[in-house]
């Protein structure tokens, strides 16, 4: 049988979309698959040898399929495929608010109705519209509307296929995901996008639903997982200060078959663009439906993890801060910049808290990470007081005090004996992802600060 679904597009070629549609046109070689952008830059990236974004495995990915039945255009030749396609993927930015109403909290969706305005100016005959990228509940009543603009004749299916792949495992996720969710209205055009996924993916791991509850499963799975790293954090300040060992605590209470052993690690605080952006959502989503307490009980996941971060940034300047609590003239080498390790993404990293609040008390900062860009930096915590070290041994040179703020594999097997004379006497090593080598460490007369981790591990 002829599949429903022959052309799609895609909107939006960020960390979502690219490798979505990389795979989709990975395992459908029959389908053929367009993806647009009005960053130019981007697109020409996705062209190149030198994809936009780091991500193990999507080289291949995209190398198979591009040039095949996968290409990366720009918007105005984006026009016709749109007008030619069975089905358009909306996965564009849906970044928190910066003004207007819901400032600071509600998703802002300017770039999500642009597109249903592309949309509804270039759709013929009838397409399927797909919602990737997350999105407050109701949202669909928006596109809706938008839609409804579009010349006589043209008509729309929506549905809700939220991504629930994380940054540097995307590829394995996308390949074998736990599950993919389709919301929507009618049972044809969610069975014609469930046909796609059931290429690859086990049927009894492709669900449907209501679109509302599409939307909203997606917000509360980050606000589930958000959750649990503010629970684990919470109880690593706990372990620090009665001598207790939150990776021992993590592990005992993890073996629980109800609680489960993952998203259980104590960290200097969850980054990466979604997690408190989907959080201030559901937040406000909440607020504007009257109820406080469900708002409020979300807030305080937010309000943990910024503790988290500025608890330890003090920490770092504790023992070298001078009695008036100045920085100027110590050296802090920052190990490790991106929100997580496998991926060259700094929205909402955990170093951009760590490291302001180090810097507005004087320190000079030595920053090290495998695939962070000095530019993506700087444009984060600027280049006064920064130093951009291209390996770690160059970051820890000279410093009185050390970061590690990702989890770079690397970092864990860094040779202190040797890195030891590099370093200031005294210097601490404040590890915010337990990963180093702290026997090394201590054997090599360093000091140790490990987050969660009581008295005995301290020198
Ligand atoms: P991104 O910023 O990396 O990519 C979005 C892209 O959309 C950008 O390249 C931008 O230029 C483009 N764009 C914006 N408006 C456009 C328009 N009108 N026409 C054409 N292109 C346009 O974002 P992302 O990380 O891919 O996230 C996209 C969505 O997916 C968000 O809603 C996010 O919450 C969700 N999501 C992200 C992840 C993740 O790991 N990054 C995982 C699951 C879901
Ligand atoms: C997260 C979710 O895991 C994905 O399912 C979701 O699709 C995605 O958000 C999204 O909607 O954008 P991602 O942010 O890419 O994925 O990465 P995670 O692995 O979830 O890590 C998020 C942050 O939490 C990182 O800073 C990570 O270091 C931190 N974390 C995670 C911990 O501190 N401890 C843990 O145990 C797990």
């Amino acid at each position: 049988m002829k599949p429903l679904v022959n052309k799609i597009v895609c909107i939006g070629a960020g960390y979502v979309g690219g490798p979505t549609m990389a795979v989709i046109a990975d395992r459908c070689p029959d389908i053929d698959v367009t993806v647009l952008d009005l960053n130019e830059a981007r697109i020409a990236a996705w062209n190149s040898e030198e994809l936009p974004i780091y991500e193990p495995g999507l080289a291949a990915v995209v190398s198979r399929a591009r040039g095949r039945n996968l290409r990366f255009v720009g918007q105005t030749e984006g026009a016709a495929h749109v007008a030619a396609a069975d089905a358009v993927f909306i996965s564009v930015n849906t970044p928190t608010k910066t003004d207007g109403e819901g400032a600071g909290k509600a998703s802002d969706l300017r770039y999500v109705e642009s597109c249903a305005r592309f949309i509804a100016a270039h759709a013929t005959g009838h397409t399927i519209v797909i919602e990737k990228s997350t999105m407050p509940v109701r949202a669909a009543d928006r596109i809706k509307s938008i839609l409804a603009s579009a010349g006589p004749g043209v008509t729309f299916d929506i549905l809700s296929n939220p991504e629930f792949l994380a940054e540097g495992t995307a590829i394995r996720d996308l390949e074998a995901p736990d599950r993919v969710l389709i919301g929507g209205e009618r049972p044809e055009p969610i069975q014609a996008l469930a046909e796609i996924y059931r290429r690859w993916v086990p049927a009894e791991r492709v669900l449907s639903t209501g679109l509302w509850s599409a939307e909203l499963s997606k917000l509360v799975a980050n606000a589930f997982l958000a959750q649990r790293v503010s629970s684990i954090n919470s109880i690593s300040a706990l372990c620090e200060v009665t001598g207790a060992d939150v990776e021992e605590v993590a592990s005992v209470v993890g073996t629980d078959s109800r609680i489960g052993p993952k998203f259980l690690r104590a960290s200097v605080g969850f980054g990466g663009s979604c997690f408190q952006k989907d959080l201030l959502s559901l937040i406000y989503i909440s607020e504007s439906y009257g109820l406080t307490e469900v708002a409020a009980y979300w807030q305080q996941v937010v309000d943990l993890n910024q503790w988290q971060k500025h608890r330890f940034a003090d920490q770092i300047a504790a023992p070298i801060a001078t009695a008036e609590g100045s920085l100027r003239d110590r050296r802090i080498a920052i190990l490790g910049f991106a929100f997580k390790k496998d991926t060259n993404d700094v929205r909402e990293t955990p170093a951009i808290d760590v490291c302001r609040r180090l810097l507005a008390r004087g320190a000079t900062l030595a920053v090290h990470d495998y695939k962070v860009t000095p530019d993506s930096i700087a444009s984060e915590i600027g280049t006064q007081g920064v130093e951009v070290a291209t390996s770690p041994e160059a970051a820890l040179a000279g410093a009185d005090g050390v970061a590690v703020l990702t989890e770079w594999s690397a970092y864990a097997k860094l040779d202190w004996a040797r890195l030891a004379g590099i370093l200031k006497a005294g210097a601490i090593i404040h590890d915010g992802r337990n990963i180093v080598d702290a026997t090394a460490i201590r054997r090599s007369g360093l000091g140790l600060r490990s987050i969660g981790k009581g008295e005995r591990h301290v020198r």
